[in-house]
């Protein structure tokens, strides 16, 4: 309990403080890098390449694998840094299985620092994240996603109750609702209407916060002024609500009892004898929100609009959806993952190399950046055949040859939630299938929001009732 004395308890100023200790403005202390004997990319200035790679990344891929190969390098502002990228298997299998002292994920994730703040898992790296990594696993196992099942079925079958009938609407929406639902119960186990009321639209604004805005976090003049003053704000109320929660919680009655990650995480602590401060607390629930929610909606939102544009799938997809759990699932498994192979949420994840590495034979220097492109990696033909093609055959009954599907990323920071995905998917889809039929209304294409990749135009649908 000594770290918890020391802890301030003004949950304002902890915000504060945090909104100014976590900025990009102080650099990340590596050096500059020498391009010489990197793969080729473009000549361009730094500052176009970033935007390019920022916000056109589903046009910027393609060409760049296209015109420098299976590895290219793109250079990136501040200082014109490298990031290299892999798209084959092997050398995403180099990446992944790097010593984790060498290979820091945490560096490539800075910019959320001040949202997520530095304890998240995101952000650590090293031991502090192995520790942080130990305590959260078990809340994610098969065992706790077993415990999470019912609750998102019953919040699944309660949100398609509510579609319009026959009238057009951007599924990505809804599921944006339904997710954040699952997660803010999942995660906190909030059940108080009141309090969730207040939660939701704070948990939104957050995802909703700009990279814009927290790129330039480091000057303090804008702080009160525009999206930054916003921004702050609804960071202290947010704050505010999960300290309140969290200090509540660590006394309750039921504590023993309760299956949501909060709880798990004070038990957890309690009987390792490793306690998570408040202040620690908060910063891996604020990641799990914000990590899970959106980016699970995407994902679904995608499988809704190609159901919709395969009758035929949709069709199988009623019937296994029909059978249930031990019939069914396999398929529905399947057509989510086929889903994020075709239109993956995430196009990347990077490592920052903190000695120099040799991968794919290249001798690479400290300070470089190195990730696979998973948007490259899931439409190499010599990975799947017609690439372009929706077909969730590719995943039924078996798993693709390793490294080739990797919406997840991998190695030691695979995603943590990648089990919760998957039962949440396959639950929604079975309440979805089970109620209505769907039909797409108009195309969409991936665009760039903040670092996922969702639906333009929503991913409009019809529904029918069955
Ligand atoms: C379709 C939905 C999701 C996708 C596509 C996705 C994708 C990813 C990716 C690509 C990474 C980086 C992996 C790497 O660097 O190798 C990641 C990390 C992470 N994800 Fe997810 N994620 C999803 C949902 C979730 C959910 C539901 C949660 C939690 C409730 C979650 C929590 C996290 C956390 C905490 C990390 C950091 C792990 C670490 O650094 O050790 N994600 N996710």
């Amino acid at each position: 309990m000594a770290l918890l004395d020391r802890e301030p308890t003004d949950s304002r100023a902890l915000t504060q403080q945090r909104f100014e200790r976590m900025t990009l403005a102080g650099g990340d202390g590596l050096p500059a890098v020498d391009l010489a004997g990197l793969p080729a990319g473009p000549t361009w200035p730094a500052a176009v390449q970033t935007v390019a790679l920022l916000r056109f990344r589903h046009w910027f891929h393609p060409y760049l694998h296209q015109k420098y190969g299976d590895i290219y390098t793109v250079r990136l502002m501040p200082k014109g840094r490298p990031l290299i990228f892999f798209t084959k298997p092997e050398h995403a299998k180099e990446i992944f299985a790097g010593d984790p002292g060498i290979f820091h994920a945490g560096k490539g994730n800075a910019i959320l620092g001040p949202v997520m703040g530095e304890h998240s898992l995101l952000l650590q790296d090293g031991d502090a994240h192995k520790r942080a990594r130990k305590l959260l696993m078990p809340a994610f196992n098969g065992q706790a996603l077993r415990t999470y099942q019912d609750m998102v079925t019953a919040i699944a079958r309660d949100e398609v109750a509510h579609w319009p009938e026959g009238q057009q609407f951007r599924s990505h929406d809804r599921m944006n609702v339904l997710t954040l639902e699952v997660i803010l119960r999942v995660v906190f186990g909030v059940t108080d209407e009141n309090r969730l009321a207040a939660l939701r639209p704070r948990v939104s604004a957050t995802v909703n916060v700009s990279p814009a805005v927290l790129l330039v976090w480091g000057i303090p003049a804008l702080h009160r002024v525009g999206p930054w003053a916003k921004a702050l704000r609804n960071q202290i109320e947010l704050d505010e609500l999960m300290y309140a929660e969290i200090r509540e919680r660590r006394t309750a009655s039921d504590l023993a009892e309760r299956t949501d990650v909060l709880s798990r995480l004070i038990r957890e602590g309690v009987e390792t004898g490793d306690e998570l401060q408040d202040i620690e607390l908060r910063d891996q629930l604020v990641t799990l929100l914000l990590a899970g929610h959106e980016t699970t909606a995407t994902a679904l939102a995608w499988a809704l609009y190609e159901l919709g544009r395969h009758p035929e799938l949709m069709r199988r997809t009623q019937e296994a959806a029909d059978a249930g759990a031990t019939d069914g699932d396999a398929w529905l498994d399947a057509v989510l993952k086929e889903s994020m192979r075709l239109h993956p949420v995430i196009p990347m994840v990077v490592r920052t190399l903190m000695k120099p590495q040799t991968i794919a034979g290249i001798d690479i220097p400290r300070g470089a950046t190195v990730g696979p492109s998973i948007l490259i990696a899931h439409r190499r033909e010599d990975n799947y055949a017609n690439p372009e093609r929706f077909d969730p055959e590719r995943f039924l009954g078996h798993n693709p040859p390793t490294n080739t599907w990797i919406p997840f990323g991998g190695g030691v920071r695979r995603c943590i939630g990648a089990g919760f995905v998957m039962m949440e998917g396959v639950a929604v889809l079975r309440e979805v299938f089970r109620a209505v039929d769907v039909t797409t209304v108009g195309t969409d294409e991936p665009q760039v929001r903040n670092i996922t990749s969702v639906p333009k135009r929503g991913a409009r649908i019809k529904v029918t009732l069955r």
